[in-house]
């Protein structure tokens, strides 16, 4: 029987300092052997937001020891892995930088291979770490810094159908949370509160709800909410805001997933319908909900990363990593970081005042 693979993944593009090895059983699916994060909650909780040069240093005092527990809690020896993954981009330069030299330097020291990776093709390929996932399929990636479509055509091969044209939905969610009062990260406790308020109490904007394709948006949203939170008066006022901010959230994703739907199979024509939706937002369940009703309309087998593997983490990293490692696509240990890195690299920049859709 031949030396399964075990590569160690490495992620610090923005506030979480993770580790991860996996390996594959004997049926060829990844296993993971140690999965460790380290969030900077209480580092940025005072600043209601992440200041890029504290999670630098975060990064920097966590990093070894973050390494260390994986290999330890893995029970492999370091010497053993084949490879080394570590996210070079999307994310903040500052930070993306100390994960980047880490892994860089620990391939070089164990004369190792090194392999750069996309952070949002981490999200992407996250749910095959738990369910079998071939191409081509559709996906959903709706995270803190992103949200489109995208027709995932292979390993490092996309198509996008939409994007957002200002704010991502987990910055949306972030930011009401905070006009609400609710201590970063808020957008994971606008679900516990949207759960005691009545969905239907306002009524809020759904930009460009009626044209645009399946592109997103999101700032009218949050304009709307700024002036609505002036008002609020109690408890109650505010949990009907989350939940009418959820619901409205929920509405834009049910049209715009529809058409997306439709976009999927008319420009990549797949002979299977599948929808992989990732990124933190994913472990919304209302959200989840949604998706997969959907998806039963439409004849499409929905797929979700496991709720702990949606946001931030390693092991997507050291999947995307094996995945490179069986195709022997390896990197130079000059590969940059890249602070902006799209998974489609010839779409439009769809971005600011101006955008035509
Ligand atoms: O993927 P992720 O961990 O980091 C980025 O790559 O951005 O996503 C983080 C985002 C945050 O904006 C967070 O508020 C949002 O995911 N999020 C949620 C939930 N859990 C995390 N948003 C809505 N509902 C949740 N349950
Ligand atoms: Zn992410």
């Amino acid at each position: 029987m031949s030396k399964k693979p075990l590569i160690l993944g490495i992620e610090t593009s923005c506030d979480e300092t993770a580790a991860s090895i996996i390996s594959e059983n004997d049926r060829g699916n990844p296993i993971v052997l140690a999965n460790i994060v380290s969030s900077q909650e209480d580092v940025h909780k005072q600043f209601g937001g992440v200041v890029p040069e504290l999670a630098a240093r975060s990064h920097i005092e966590k990093i070894d020891w973050i390494v260390k527990k994986a290999i330890d809690n893995s029970g492999i020896r370091i010497n053993e892995l084949d490879a080394i993954a570590s996210t070079a981009g999307p994310g903040l330069i500052v930070c993306l930088s100390v994960g980047l030299s880490f892994g860089k330097a620990l391939a070089a020291s164990l004369n190792k291979p090194f392999i750069a990776v996309n952070h949002l093709e981490g999200h992407a390929l996250s749910p095959m770490l738990n369910s079998k996932l071939n191409y081509p399929y559709l996906l959903l990636l709706i995270s803190g810094g992103h949200s489109q479509y995208l027709g995932v055509k292979n390993l490092g091969k996309y198509k996008r159908l939409g994007t957002t044209i200002d704010d991502a939905i987990g910055e949306a969610f972030d930011k009401t949370a905070k006009l609400l009062g609710i201590e970063f990260p808020g957008g994971p406790q606008i679900e516990v509160l949207a759960k005691k308020g009545d969905p239907n109490k306002y009524n809020l904007p759904k930009p460009i709800f009626n044209k645009g394709g399946c592109n997103l948006s999101f700032a009218g949203l949050k304009t709307a909410i700024l002036k609505i939170s002036k008002e609020i008066k109690n408890d109650q006022e505010k949990f009907n805001l989350a939940a009418s901010f959820q619901k409205t959230i929920i509405e834009i994703l049910q049209k715009k997933t529809k058409i997306a739907f439709t976009e999927f199979e008319r420009q990549i024509k797949p002979k299977e319908k599948k929808f992989v939706v990732a990124g933190g937002v994913a472990a919304n369940k209302e959200i989840r909900g949604m998706l997969i009703k959907i998806c039963k309309e439409e004849n499409y087998e929905p797929i979700f990363p496991s709720i702990e593997l949606c946001g931030d983490n390693a092991a997507m990293i050291a999947m995307v990593g094996l995945e490179k490692f069986k195709l022997k696509k390896f990197d130079e240990l000059d590969y940059p970081a890249k602070p902006r890195w799209a998974l489609d690299e010839d779409a439009l920049f769809l971005k600011g005042a101006g955008v035509k859709l």
